[in-house]
């Protein structure tokens, strides 16, 4: 995996919280550009279709309620080898077992409502961005 792209999501725990500003400054501190992101709610149709990979999963309802909750920011992010640079910067699934400094020991509230999202491989990042956003919404460095 050594793609460009990566896609995010700020989860409504973390947008409630007023953490939009901190978690997008810690994302340009670590050298991702934010090259397309907007702010909204998802309704519980979006959200299944989202999450439908994890449909068979024990978690999948209350993920799917958890992140209708509220407002989320989504964006895509470049940087080189951006999805694992990204899910380094993020840390582990469970805050309590994410290491210093990353976004989720620093924003999360557990495993559930663990502040953001990241995608898990380049391709993954394609289908993500384009669940959210258009072409005519993406602005890549050439
Ligand atoms: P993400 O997709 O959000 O970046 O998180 P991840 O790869 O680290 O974790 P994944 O296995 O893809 O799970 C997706 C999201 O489901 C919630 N989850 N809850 N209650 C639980 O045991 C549990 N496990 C996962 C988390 O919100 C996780 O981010
Ligand atoms: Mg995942």
């Amino acid at each position: 995996m050594n793609g460009k792209i990566t896609f995010t999501i700020i989860k409504p725990g973390a947008v409630e919280k007023e953490f939009i500003g901190p978690i997008l400054n810690i994302i340009n501190e670590n050298g991702f550009h934010i090259v397309a992101m907007k702010l909204l709610h998802l309704t519980q149709a979006e959200a299944e279709a989202f999450y439908a990979v994890h449909k068979e999963r024990p978690f999948y309802s209350s993920l799917v309620e958890s992140m209708t909750s509220g407002p989320i920011v989504v964006a895509i992010l470049e940087k080189d080898n951006a999805v694992e640079e990204y899910r380094k910067l993020i840390g582990a699934t469970d805050p309590s077992q994410a290491e210093e400094g990353t976004i989720r020991k620093l924003y999360a509230e557990s495993i559930e409502a663990n502040a953001v999202h990241g995608s898990d491989s380049d391709e993954n990042a394609i289908i993500e961005g384009n669940f959210f956003f258009s072409t005519s919404d993406k602005f890549f460095k050439s």
